[in-house]
């Protein structure tokens, strides 16, 4: 399925001559986008530590199209090469996705919460969002803007779902989000994040303990809006827009994909059938 472009008319196609860097790009969110992306017209580097993976992944993408770069989050300098890989393989940087992340150890007493996991999981799903903000805005800044889009987490705005590491994360991210764009908004580039509820990728199986229709039961029969289970694809969909044009004008934004489930409390019953 190299340059897998076919689908989708020329007109319609959203991304066209656009270079995107997808952090955590070989597995689960990161995937799907780059082949989304790709879909859309733009070229992409999947950026991961999954080696095999991110390599595979691009080899059936095509290599006109997708580009693998080892880069852990973590190490500054992996991060910094990634978005000049961008640059020298197809000459831009348009939309960088900080995507990476872990779900850390899924302990959720704070008396029982060690140290080393606190950190680790600070370090992946924050700074490494941090890392790849500065160095995206490096290449954009003076260079007609750009776009750039971290993966928070429903966890960080309905909380007492994660752990405190996991959880603190993602809020931090939402306000890396929010000054950054206040920053970067003087230099035309737009900053943005997804929470996304529970989809089914190794991360959020793992981090619960169930897979395949036992997981995505277990979340629609806590979910407020039924009939419909969150698809990666949903989410893949909700960051194509905000790095599309169609979101020209958003920016500093945290587009929540939780059918619903953030904005009411239904434990007082005033609905029924
Ligand atoms: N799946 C969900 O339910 C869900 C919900 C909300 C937010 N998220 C967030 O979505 C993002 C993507 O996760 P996913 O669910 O697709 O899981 P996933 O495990 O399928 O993908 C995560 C990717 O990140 C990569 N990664 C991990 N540590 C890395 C590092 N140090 N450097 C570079 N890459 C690294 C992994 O190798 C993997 O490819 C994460 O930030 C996660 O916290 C997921």
């Amino acid at each position: 399925m190299a340059g897998s472009t076919g689908d989708i008319p020329e007109s319609a196609r959203k991304l066209v001559g656009k270079v995107a860097v997808i952090t955590g790009g070989a597995s689960g969110i990161g995937e799907c986008t780059a082949r989304l992306f790709v879909t859309h017209g733009a070229r992409v580097v999947v950026a991961d530590i999954q080696d095999d993976a991110g390599a595979r992944l691009c080899a059936e993408l095509g290599e006109e199209n997708a580009s693998y770069v080892h880069c852990d989050v973590t190490v500054e300098d992996d991060v910094a090469a990634a978005v000049d890989h961008a640059v020298a393989r197809f000459g831009a940087l348009d939309v960088m996705f900080n995507n990476a992340g872990i779900g850390g150890a899924p302990c959720h007493s704070v008396l029982e919460s060690t140290k080393a996991n606190f950190e680790r999981v600070l370090a992946v799903n924050l700074t490494g969002p941090f890392l790849g903000t500065k160095h995206a805005a490096r290449l954009m800044v003076g260079r007609g803007g750009g776009c750039i889009i971290a993966t928070s987490s429903l966890a960080a705005v309905v909380v007492g779902a994660a752990s405190h590491a996991y959880t603190c994360a993602k809020r931090g991210l939402i306000a890396l989000t929010e000054n950054a764009a206040t920053e970067l908004g003087r230099h035309g580039i737009r900053v943005n994040c997804v929470s996304p509820a529970a989809a089914a990728t190794p991360l959020a199986t793992g981090y619960v303990g169930m897979e395949g229709e036992a997981f995505e039961a277990a979340m629609e029969a806590v979910a407020n809006l039924k009939g419909v289970r969150l698809r990666v694809e949903d989410i893949a969909a909700a960051v194509l827009f905000l790095a599309s044009d169609d979101a020209r004008y958003v920016s500093g934004h945290n587009l929540i994909i939780d059918g619903g489930f953030s904005v009411g409390n239904p434990s007082l019953g005033i609905f029924k059938d």
